[in-house]
């Protein structure tokens, strides 16, 4: 076939086609069944599918091709076999450099995690091993031309630079904890496969924020607390958008944007620095202990809502479900979006299946709880779970706050040739405690994985 036969087939009606190298195939049967929607399928009909799975990694998985090769219906004619220039053009190609220590999860979209000793290294984690968890490529802005929209409920908008955004409201520093729903969800999908990013316990990390309260920009746009009439909520957009155009988006309760305590912050500094690309370059929201997937990066827009954000990372993901809900039977719409997270710990050293000298051994590990709710004790035990000490919580400079991590540490003797079986679980203000197994807290995505966290290592002679 031509590329011009192939191009002729962009509906079920004249049949889905496709081509992937120099094979076509009519995926029409296929449109209804794939995973991430008819819609986003039908982008590619009539094309090249190379430029679609190229900014979707999920497809570089042995198994797509195998699927695809059942709809095989030809191949290229030779003169069109050459894939036409620009078609295969890398969105990501424009991505930042990253730092070599980074345990990379995904290339494309870009999803890394710092290695567990590293993690505990410092309270503050240095910029180039904070987790970076993209859905996208990220955006390349102009800090010039930057603009973010600010939209109030009667019409009412603001439009600001970021020089407007840096001087007219005051700079306010947070020091916060962010933390992925995905933390954890090797452990889960360990129990029984889940879908999502296998990450480690390195979905975490700490950051000091400076930015504007998005309390004083929203109260500039003319944004009152009309809660009265129901919840509303503020709603946030990326400047990072898929093959459709569709952006990056979520949102908060408008009460929490509202709170003075909250200090939900629109950032422009982390670490004393500019933000990085990969951390939302010009300006990201942090909103303190509510889950990462809140905290948009590439802001290019704040508007006021009767409803929460339509975005599908709202609506259809980053939600809860019952150990027995499966992808037959899963309802979105009847969960609530996460918000803020709940109490979480792990053991950062030693690393599982090490070999550690007899004598006095040390566990490092984090511990922290979302809403604020400060980590007050962090139980360790070496047998399992059969008897318990407490660690030292290390310090942290905004104690009382609430919105960051605590380090923590144990020292104990441990005999020679034992084999030791290490567990932690931290406790919040509100008294509330990690569940011991993983298997109840179990759900097809992966969320939400806060067991008491495992570690088994030998004690050498
Ligand atoms: N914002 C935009 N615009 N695009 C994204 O892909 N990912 C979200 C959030 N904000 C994301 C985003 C998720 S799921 C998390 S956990 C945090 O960013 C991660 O922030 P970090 O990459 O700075 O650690």
């Amino acid at each position: 076939y031509t590329r011009a036969e192939v191009a002729q087939h962009r509906t079920p009606k004249e049949r889905v086609w496709v081509t992937y190298g120099t094979d076509v195939f009519d995926v029409t049967e296929f449109v209804e069944l794939h995973p991430g929607g008819p819609d986003k399928i039908l982008l590619a009909a009539g094309g090249a599918l190379e430029p679609f799975w190229a900014l979707y990694a999920v497809h570089s998985q042995p198994h797509v091709l195998e699927l695809l090769r059942d709809y095989k219906v030809g191949e290229l004619s030779p003169e069109d076999a050459a894939p036409p220039p620009g078609d295969t053009a890398d969105p990501f190609a424009g991505d930042p450099p990253r730092h070599p220590a980074l345990r990379v999860n995904s290339l494309k979209p870009f999803n890394a995690e710092p290695p567990p000793e590293l993690l505990t290294q410092s309270f503050l984690t240095p910029n180039e091993l904070f987790f970076t968890r993209n859905h996208l490529p990220v955006p390349a802005v102009e800090p010039g031309s930057y603009r973010l929209r600010v939209e109030g409920p009667g019409g009412r908008a603001l439009s600001l630079s970021l020089s407007e955004l840096r001087q007219r409201f005051p700079k306010h520093e947070v020091t916060a904890t962010l933390q992925c729903a995905g933390n954890r969800r090797s452990e889960m999908s360990r129990v029984r496969p889940v879908k999502g990013l296998a990450w480690d316990i390195g979905a975490i990390s700490t950051a000091r924020w400076g930015g504007a309260r998005l309390r004083d920009v929203l109260l500039a746009a003319g944004v009152r607390d009309n809660t009265g009439d129901g919840e509303w909520h503020v709603c946030f957009e990326g400047l990072d958008a898929d093959a459709s155009g569709t952006p990056y988006g979520a949102s908060i309760p408008l009460k929490r944007a509202l709170s003075a305590e909250a200090e939900v912050l629109l950032a422009y500094e982390m670490n004393g620095r500019e933000l990085p690309r990969d951390h939302g370059f010009p300006v990201r929201v942090v909103v303190p202990g509510v889950v990462g997937a809140r905290s948009v990066k590439w802001l290019r827009s704040v508007a006021v809502s009767p409803s929460e954000s339509p975005s599908h990372w709202q609506q259809n993901d980053y939600k809860g479900f019952c150990p027995s809900v499966d992808w037959d039977s899963v309802d979105f719409g009847a969960a609530p979006a996460i918000q803020e997270l709940p109490v979480q710990s792990a053991i950062t050293e030693p690393r599982p299946g090490a070999a550690v000298p007899a004598g006095e051994l040390t566990v490092k590990g984090y511990a922290w709880s979302g809403g604020g709710r400060e980590v007050v004790r962090v139980d360790v035990s070496l047998d399992g779970g059969r008897t318990w000490r407490e660690a030292e919580l290390g310090p942290r400079p905004e104690r009382g706050r609430g919105w960051a991590w605590a380090l923590w540490e144990l020292r104990a003797p441990v005999p020679a040739g034992a084999r030791l079986d290490i567990v932690c679980k931290a406790v919040d203000r509100s008294y509330n405690v990690q569940p011991d197994t993983v298997g109840p807290i179990w759900n097809l995505r992966g969320v939400l994985s806060n067991a008491w966290h495992r570690v088994s290592v030998t004690v050498t002679k």
